[in-house]
């Protein structure tokens, strides 16, 4: 088993930790499987290590932006990778991503766990009280996946995203802090006991 990396929160299954420079060569391996970029935003192209390195530059230091690395618990393997982006800290919201890039990793439970651990992070660490996502209507891993997590559908965006030979639905889902229960971050953002 690899040694524990830095870790800031700790799951029953997953933990999330900082970007790793370390992990660049990785996180482009993730990033060159087509069959993953069909589920996201990005178009399916080739990922260089430059441009790999370039996002990483960019989301280790972005304000606006936080990301963090997913690790396998039982392993310590780096698994894939989370963010919470536009985070607006005046209306208290940001829009939430993730990604778990080793195939073999998919389908154990990591996802939904990785999401709540976002969801606490947002909501308890950042008091931020609405957290929204876009889904494509094909992928009903993820669906599944928020859903246990705690989002729920808000709203659809008809015939707006093009895969495999026709245009299918993005789906848009939302949580609010008021509708979820920490599962770790409020033991850790708490005031401490008097002696
Ligand atoms: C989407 C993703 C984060 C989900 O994480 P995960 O660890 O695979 O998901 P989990 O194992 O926690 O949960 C998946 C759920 O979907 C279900 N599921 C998986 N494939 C399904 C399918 N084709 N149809 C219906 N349900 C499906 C699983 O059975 C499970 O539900 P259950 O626990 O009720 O049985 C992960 O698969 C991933 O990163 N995929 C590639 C990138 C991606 O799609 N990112 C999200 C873009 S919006």
């Amino acid at each position: 088993m690899a040694d524990q990396p830095i870790i800031n929160i700790l799951g029953e299954l997953v933990a999330l930790g900082p970007l790793d420079r370390k992990l660049v060569p990785t996180s482009q391996r993730w990033m060159n499987q087509f069959d993953m970029l069909r589920t996201l935003g990005n178009l399916p192209q080739p990922m260089t290590l430059e441009a790999e390195t370039d996002w990483f530059e960019a989301a280790a230091r972005s304000t606006t932006e936080t990301t963090f690395t997913i690790y396998e618990r039982s392993s310590w393997r780096p698994i894939g990778t989370l963010d919470l982006r536009a985070i607006d800290y005046r209306n208290r919201s940001a829009e939430f991503g993730i990604t778990i890039g080793e195939a073999d990793c998919r389908g154990k439970g990591y996802g939904t766990e990785a999401t709540r651990l976002a969801l606490d992070y947002a909501f308890i660490a950042l008091g931020l009280h609405s957290v929204m996502l876009a889904v494509f209507a094909y992928n009903p891993g993820a669906l599944r996946a928020y859903e246990k997590a705690g989002f729920r559908e808000i709203g659809r965006r008809r015939e707006s995203k093009w895969m495999g030979g026709r245009l299918w639905d993005i789906i848009y889902m939302d949580c609010l802090a008021t509708e979820f229960t920490s599962p770790v971050l409020a033991k850790v953002f708490a005031p401490d006991e008097p002696r």
